[in-house]
């Protein structure tokens, strides 16, 4: 069973929430490089009510693998009533925790009043995480930005709210809502909300390597980090920062063991959504795993045609071959995709997206 203060005891680094990222199949590749927790993809809790969880892309998102290490689910809503209901219903599906998302900067969530439009609402932030830590014997965390913009960074005060409201450790992302992801995270910040509360706070905003990890524990006092962007393609960032904190320098994954997790992801993928989407959701994650290698922007517009398990898998393998040999790419690919290619590759695209709002 997961414990928040054993997760702090180790003042290692997670894996942040992202969504449409950080489903079992990434999640179970950075506990394997030394990940200590990882969140989910956010889920909004009145979506899930009112589905009466038959909502196709709500089952994906929980759905869990065998040895992916403690792990929260991550909740966002504004209405206490349906937080609680969530949390209830979903408490013994697997996950070890629920997170609460009061960061989220998207406009189609703040103009709903979630996510970080909370940061303007302390009274509702308090009633939403009351209710929820009522409503479930899982430990509640939750994940808030600095504040809604400049002039109103708040995160001090909302960290202590949500403490006194029963959760049991805060992530603070260092940027405002406005902000969104540009800028530099303002670390201070975190020191101040570790000033102000006694529950764990977790450091994130721009932890890119093991160097940052420790300096941001470092300078801000935090219990632990959390990584988001970081971890696209390179689950291994979490061996770095493992290293790190034992003064030791991780070596940094060869090209053929980039190659080959991508494979193993692209698998894992598989098992867990089909094929269709596993080929789909797979395209932004092969992007991030072969940047910067050798051929890697052929291979990238190639991987975007394929759609079958057995030709991105051939073509992985044969990508992985060509970076142990030092070939750039297969000379066989297309410099560009012909023309019945791109039209084929375009309708796929329509149709995943379209089947994902079908779902949504
Ligand atoms: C693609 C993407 C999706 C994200 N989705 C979520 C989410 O579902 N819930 C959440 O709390 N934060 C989400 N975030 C924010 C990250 O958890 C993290 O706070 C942010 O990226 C800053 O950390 P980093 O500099 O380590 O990336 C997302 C970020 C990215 C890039």
């Amino acid at each position: 069973m997961f414990q928040i203060s054993e997760m702090t005891a180790k003042r290692g680094a997670g894996l942040a929430p992202m969504a449409g990222v950080t489903d079992a199949a990434m999640r179970l590749l950075c506990r394997e490089q030394g990940t200590a927790w990882a969140v989910s993809e956010m889920l909004s809790a009145k979506g899930w009510v009112f589905s009466g969880g038959r909502n196709r892309n709500a089952v994906d998102l929980l759905k869990r693998l065998d040895g992916e290490g403690p792990a929260g689910l991550q909740l966002f809503g504004s209405e206490p009533a349906y937080m609680a209901e969530a949390a209830r219903q979903l408490e013994d599906v697997g996950f070890d925790f629920i997170d609460i998302n009061f960061g989220c900067p998207a406009p189609k969530i703040t103009g709903n009043g979630e996510g970080s439009a909370m940061l303007r609402n302390p009274e509702g932030v308090a009633a939403v995480v009351r209710a929820t830590v009522d409503a479930t014997r899982l430990p509640v965390t939750v994940k808030i930005r600095s504040g809604w913009d400049d002039e109103s960074v708040n995160a001090p005060e909302i960290a202590r709210i949500c403490q006194d409201s029963g959760a049991r450790a805060v992530a603070v992302h260092a940027r405002t809502r406005m902000q969104q992801y540009s800028g530099t995270a303002d670390w201070r910040v975190i020191e101040r909300v570790k000033r102000a509360v006694d529950i764990p706070v977790l450091g994130n905003g721009d932890v890119r390597s093991g160097a940052d990890a420790l300096r941001m524990l470092e300078e801000t006092g935090c219990d632990g980090v959390i990584v988001g962007r970081a971890a696209q393609g390179n689950p291994w960032i979490f061996r770095e920062i493992a290293a790190a904190l034992r003064g030791e320098t991780a070596a940094p994954p060869t090209p053929v063991e980039r190659a080959e997790m991508a494979l193993r992801h692209f698998e894992l993928e598989v098992r867990l959504f089909g094929e269709k989407r596993g080929v789909l959701e797979m395209r932004k994650h092969i992007a991030w795993y072969v940047h910067g290698m050798k051929g890697a922007s052929r291979f990238r517009d190639r991987i975007n045609l394929l759609g079958s398990a057995e030709e991105v898998r051939d073509a992985l393998m044969a990508f992985a071959a060509s970076q142990e040999c030092g070939f750039s790419a297969p000379e066989t690919w297309p410099e560009k995709p012909n023309q019945t290619e791109k039209t084929q590759s375009k309708r796929m695209q329509a149709q995943g997206s379209e089947k994902r709002q079908e779902e949504a």
